[in-house]
């Protein structure tokens, strides 16, 4: 079962091109790609560097330490899936964000 939380107003989101949100322990980077709001956990599971900072392309974000990649919408990891990152669902309600967990 999903619970919603809160991740903060849209409006003060800088998506560059990720935007960090920290929710209790977790982090989650949220990134705006056409028009849908895409999350996924921040650390990359090689070396630990913040995705949010990485570089988006085609659907995917590449690490900006040694150019892994992953895909948005599923997690998947281009070097092998025992490096997929979770992925989360996300809604907007009233000009917020919502993130589910699990
Ligand atoms: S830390 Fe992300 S690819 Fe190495």
């Amino acid at each position: 079962m999903t619970a919603w939380h809160d991740a903060g107003p849209l409006a003060a989101m800088r998506f560059e091109p990720g935007h960090p949100v920290q929710l209790g322990d977790r982090w989650i980077a949220v990134f705006h790609v056409d028009g849908r709001y895409l999350a996924i956990d921040n650390a990359c599971p090689h070396a630990s560097a913040p995705l949010c900072d990485g570089t988006v392309e085609n659907g995917h974000v590449i690490c900006h330490l040694h150019l892994w990649q992953f895909d948005l919408a599923t997690g998947r990891c281009d070097v092998g899936d025992e490096w997929n990152v979770r992925t989360y669902p996300t809604r907007v309600v009233d000009g917020r964000l919502e993130i589910g967990l699990p």
